[in-house]
C-alpha cells in the first residue's frame, strides 16, 4: 500500500521545530499502530517531541489519534454518573483502593481502569493480586455489570483501548522519551477519553518520586491534560501533590492492601486519609453531589462495606490472611533529631529490588515484598530507633536495597521542620 507521507518528513518537521499538520498526526500514529512506521522512526520523533515540544493543537490531535486506534467504552448507559481518578505514579501511592470504593458509597459509579507496575513505582493490579483469588481481568460486559451492582470496579484496562499507546509507551520506556510532558499528556488522555468517565480527577505528583521533579513541570503538566480532558467534553481537574516522600508509611503490594484497609477502618496514616479524601471531595464536586460527606463514610463502615463488596465481586476473598514476606531486616536511624527528608525515589528503588515491583514486564512480584516506615518526615527520633522494616522472600536482595537508600534519610539538629508540609500543593481547573 503506498503512504501518503515518508516518515523521514514527519521527523524533519518536528526536528526542525516546525508544527505538525493534522494529517500528519492521524498517519503517523495510524501508521506507526500497523506497524507501517519502524521503531527506529518513531523512536527518533518521540525524541523531537521531547526537545522541541508541541502546540496545544498538536498534542490534541495526536491524543484524537491515540483515541481513534482503538476503541471507545460507553458508561452513557449506566444509572449514575461516572468519576475516575488517574495518578501519574508514585511511591506508596495507593489511594486508589480507598478512594473507589469511598466515591461508590455517593452512589457513583467509579470505574477504575488500572495497570502493573513497571520500575520503581507500584501498580494498582499487582497490588489488588496480593488478594488470594482477586481478578484483575474483566470483559468490558463484566466491568459494566460491576458498575451497576457495586458502583465500584478496578481492572485491568482491555487491550482494545488505544493499542497506539500501549506501543508507544513501550518504545518511549526504552528510548529516554519518558518525561515529555506532550507525550505523557497525551498517553494518559488517550486512555481516560476512550474509557467514557463523565468526570476526571488527576493527581499530578511532584517531587523525587515522581516523573516530574519540579512544580513548574508538574503546573504545565496538570494544565496540558486539564485542556485535553475539557476540550473532549470530560470535566477535568487536577491537584497537584508531594512525593518528595512516600505516601503512607508502606510500599509494596500486600503492604499497601493493609495499610488501604486501615483506612476504609476508620484510620490509617494522616497524609493518606486526606490525600483520599481531597481527591473524594473534587471527584463527588464535579458529579454535583457537592454536600456527600466522605469522612463519614471512612468512619462509619459505609466504605468498607463497599471496598469488601468490590472485592468479592471479583473474586477476592476478604477474609484471607494477606501474604507476608519469609524474612525481614531493619534500617536503624543514625543520629538524634529531626527527620526532615526521607526520600521518595530511594524508598521506591529499594521495594522494587526487594521484590515488589519489576524490571520487565514478564516479571512475577512478590506479594509480601516491600518496605514499611516507621517514621515520616517532621518525626523526632534517636540514634538506633528503628526507621524502617524491609520485607523480602528472597533475602540476597537485602544488600541491593540497602544500597537504594543510601542517603535517602536526612536528620537535623531539633527544631528543625521538613521542606514540605501538606500533601496537596496545588489545583487546576479549566483555564
Ligand atoms: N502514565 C501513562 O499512562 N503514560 C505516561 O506516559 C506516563 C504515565
Amino acid at each position: 500500500m503506498s503512504e501518503p507521507f515518508d516518515a523521514v518528513d514527519v521527523i524533519r518537521t518536528k526536528r526542525d521545530k516546525q508544527v505538525l499538520s493534522d494529517a500528519q498526526i492521524d498517519w503517523v500514529i495510524d501508521a506507526y499502530t500497523r506497524g507501517a512506521v519502524a521503531e527506529e522512526q518513531m523512536s527518533a520523533l518521540n525524541m523531537a517531541i521531547l526537545l522541541n515540544g508541541m502546540t496545544r493543537a498538536e498534542i490534541a490531535r495526536w491524543t484524537t489519534a491515540m483515541i481513534a486506534s482503538g476503541e471507545r467504552m460507553d458508561f452513557s448507559g449506566l444509572s449514575r454518573p461516572t468519576a475516575d481518578k488517574h495518578s501519574t505514579g508514585g511511591v506508596g501511592d495507593k489511594i486508589t483502593l480507598p478512594l473507589a470504593p469511598l466515591v461508590a458509597v455517593f452512589d457513583v459509579a467509579v470505574p477504575q481502569l488500572s495497570g502493573r507496575g513497571l520500575g520503581h513505582t507500584g501498580g494498582t493490579l499487582d497490588k489488588l493480586e496480593s488478594i488470594p483469588g482477586w481478578r484483575a481481568a474483566l470483559s468490558n460486559e463484566e466491568m459494566l455489570a460491576q458498575l451497576e451492582d457495586v458502583g465500584a470496579v478496578i481492572c485491568q484496562a482491555g487491550a482494545g483501548l488505544a493499542p497506539a499507546d500501549r506501543k508507544l509507551y513501550a518504545l518511549r520506556d526504552v528510548t529516554g522519551t519518558v518525561e515529555a510532558i506532550p507525550l505523557i499528556a497525551s498517553s494518559i488522555m488517550s486512555k481516560k477519553i476512550a474509557e467514557g468517565t463523565g468526570v476526571l480527577v488527576l493527581d499530578v505528583k511532584v517531587g523525587s518520586g515522581a516523573f516530574m521533579k519540579s512544580l513548574t513541570d508538574a503546573r504545565e503538566l496538570a494544565r496540558t491534560m486539564v485542556d485535553l480532558g475539557t476540550d473532549a467534553g470530560v470535566t477535568t481537574v487536577a491537584l497537584l501533590t508531594d512525593m518528595s516522600t512516600p505516601l503512607g508509611l508502606t510500599a509494596g503490594n500486600a503492604l499497601e492492601v493493609r495499610e488501604s484497609v486501615e483506612v476504609l477502618a476508620g484510620g490509617g496514616p494522616p497524609d493518606v486519609v486526606d490525600l483520599t479524601l481531597a481527591l473524594a471531595r473534587e471527584m463527588l464536586d464535579a458529579v454535583g453531589r457537592p454536600d456527600a460527606d466522605p469522612e463519614a463514610a471512612l468512619r462509619d463502615g459505609r466504605a468498607m462495606d463497599k471496598w469488601r463488596a468490590m472485592i468479592a465481586a471479583q473474586g477476592g476473598d476478604n477474609d484471607a490472611e494477606l501474604p507476608t514476606a519469609r524474612h525481614t531486616e531493619q534500617v536503624l536511624a543514625p543520629a538524634d533529631g529531626v527527620l526532615v527528608g526521607l526520600d521518595a525515589l530511594a524508598v521506591g528503588v529499594a521495594a522494587w529490588r526487594l521484590g515488589a515491583g519489576r524490571a520487565r514486564r514478564e516479571d512475577v512480584v512478590q506479594a509480601g515484598a516491600g518496605v514499611e516506615l516507621h517514621a515520616k518526615p517532621g518525626a523526632t527520633v534517636r540514634a538506633g530507633q528503628v526507621l524502617m522494616t524491609l520485607h523480602t522472600d528472597t533475602p540476597e536482595r537485602f544488600d541491593r536495597a540497602k544500597e537504594a537508600l543510601e542517603g535517602a534519610v536526612t536528620i537535623a539538629a531539633d527544631g528543625a521542620r521538613p521542606a514540605t508540609e501538606g500533601i496537596v500543593l496545588d489545583r487546576i481547573t479549566t483555564s
